[in-house]
């Protein structure tokens, strides 16, 4: 945990607003690269996940963050509270979403999903290869950055569904995919448009390209969830998983510790190393190529495909 002084706030669109923070006097700032989020621990001791947005090269840590009336609170703390002299306490760089390097990319961002996406297209842009970005939003005056998006060129392109009508993404897939044929594709926004993408790619046999941040599950069928045994290796205990619990209540109730957070599969907080046993994994998080290689699970969503899991707690 690192305690950073917010050392401006910029109204970046409408209910979206940026925190610049930076380090205390002799302290240093964690390096990182597009794709990372931060911990936020905002006022109740609870953390919340954003997408770090500026420049990685530059002495400060920039998030935006949307005010979201009906969620959690975490955003109406940020939007009513936090001022310029604040300390905040974050919790280290994670990146559960990083750039693959040399494959050609396509980039689609929802809203101020463009956050992490946005210093991507710019690493992009500096190098040879080949991308493509489609930034898609209910109007301009609600999505942030335009600006750094225009000055990336005609590899970039903006959609405001209140002109255009909301995309379809399987056709706009396709003829990105025409221009790229080899793409890996990033998705961040809302669970209906991450929830298409998936789809799509899906449909063309393409799962194993995407690459997905999600702050709000998609919208998609998810299996019936069957009952399975837990062991916690460390802790010597043996638990039993009803179908309709998760691990992670069910290891919380027994004591033992787990960072969580969303509770939804799409923050990262609850990842858990597995020793033994076949996961069905049911996050967000994790990439195709992470899931197949069953060496962690979220506790929070995913279960055993077998009768048993050993998991390193
Ligand atoms: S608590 Fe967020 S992924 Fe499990």
């Amino acid at each position: 945990m690192q305690e950073l002084l917010v050392r401006g706030l910029t109204l970046e669109a409408e209910d979206v607003l940026t925190v610049d923070l930076v380090a205390a006097a002799g302290a240093e700032l964690p390096a990182w690269t597009p794709g990372a989020h931060v911990d936020l621990v905002v006022s109740d001791g609870t953390v919340r996940q954003y997408s770090l947005c500026g420049n990685p090269e530059s002495r400060s840590l920039t998030i935006a963050v949307r005010h979201e009336r009906t969620g959690r609170g975490g955003s109406s703390w940020v939007h009513a509270s936090v001022r310029p002299g604040d300390r905040i306490a974050v919790r280290g760089v994670k990146n559960h979403f990083e750039l693959e390097t040399g494959a050609p990319v396509i980039l689609i961002a929802g809203g101020v999903g463009i956050t992490p996406l946005l210093p991507m297209a710019e690493r992009l842009a500096s190098t040879g290869v080949p991308w493509r970005m489609v930034y898609v939003g209910r109007s301009e005056a609600r999505m942030p950055f335009l600006e750094r998006v225009h000055a990336l060129g005609p590899a970039a392109s903006v959609r405001e569904t209140t002109v255009s009508g909301r995309p379809d993404i399987a056709g706009l897939l396709d003829g990105l995919l025409g221009d790229l044929p080899d793409a890996l594709v990033y998705v961040c926004g809302p669970g209906p448009l991450t929830g298409a993408v998936q789809e799509a790619l899906d449909a063309r046999g393409l799962g194993s390209r995407l690459h997905a941040e999600y702050f709000e599950v998609p919208d998609l069928p998810v299996a019936e969830p069957g009952a399975f045994t837990l062991r916690l290796e460390r802790s010597g205990v043996e638990l039993a998983v009803p179908s309709g619990r998760s691990a992670l209540e069910v290891v919380t109730e027994a004591g033992i510790d787990v960072l969580s957070d969303c509770e939804e599969g799409i923050c990262g907080s609850c990842e858990t190393r597995v020793l033994t046993g076949e996961v069905d994994h049911r996050d967000y998080v994790l990439t195709a190529a992470e899931k197949a290689g069953n060496s962690c699970m979220m506790l929070c969503v995913s279960r055993a495909l077998g009768p048993r899991l050993v998991v390193d707690l």
